[in-house]
């Protein structure tokens, strides 16, 4: 089983601490910090918008992955990487045109990542993936944290991983959504790099750093 990377995902933090959310993260050895702006347009709820994520970068180290659940992504890419973002990522669904928006997050001097929900094939995309940094793979509906884990997102995994493979791209494969301790594992198996997990690692059950620890070594166990 291939390393990965974690990325606790604050949708599920307390969002009146969000600065010690993320510095527990950090402390708990995350690797990366997602974050879920939503617009109240392309998903129901509203989020977070640049000026936070502005004061969480002055917060943590750690990368900030930001997961752009929005229409017309390509009008607020420069605002977020000047507020800080190391990556931003996309939806296929939200684009008119995705290889501009590629072109404007890659030019804002950032990682450009793009999602694909659960009923978008990968075909969508396999067109600009030489361009792309990274490939977010949807395991749940966006929208909505603590969802089931969507099995069918598996096989997405596999053959985005078989092409990644065979065309020699180095691409993040990063998959979003009901991850947690039983489904870790076989996303990892089946080529995910980069997993988010958002209440699996925020919750009342566990501090952030048993959530993590727990995550890891579910998979450790599975080697
Ligand atoms: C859902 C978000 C996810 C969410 C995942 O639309 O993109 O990042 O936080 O939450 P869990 O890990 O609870 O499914
Ligand atoms: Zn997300």
């Amino acid at each position: 089983m291939g390393a990965f990377k974690l990325a606790p995902s604050i949708l599920s933090a307390d969002f009146a601490n969000l600065g010690k959310a993320v510095q527990d993260a950090e402390r708990g050895g995350a690797d990366y910090i997602h974050v879920d702006v939503m617009d109240g347009r392309f998903v129901p709820n509203i989020t977070f918008g640049a000026q936070i994520v502005k004061a969480l970068r002055a917060k943590t180290k750690l990368p900030l992955d930001l997961h752009l659940m929005i229409v017309e992504p390509e009008n607020h890419v420069n605002e977020f990487a000047r507020a800080g973002a190391d990556s931003i990522t996309v939806h296929a669904e939200a684009c008119s045109d995705i290889s501009n928006t590629v072109d404007k997050i890659k030019k804002a001097g950032v990682n450009a990542g793009v999602a694909i929900s659960p009923d978008t094939e990968f075909s969508a995309i396999k067109g600009i993936i030489t361009q792309i940094d990274l490939i977010l793979v949807m395991s749940v509906y966006p929208g909505f944290p603590g969802q089931a884990f969507i099995p069918q997102s598996l096989n997405k995994l596999s053959e985005i991983r078989k092409h990644l493979d065979a065309e020699r791209l180095k691409a993040e494969l990063e998959v979003d959504g009901g991850i947690n301790k039983d489904t870790i594992s076989s996303v990892v198996e089946a080529g995910a790099t980069i997993v988010v997990a958002g209440s699996a690692i925020f919750n009342e059950h566990e501090t952030v750093e048993e959530a993590i620890d727990k995550l890891r070594s579910r998979l450790n166990d599975n080697n």
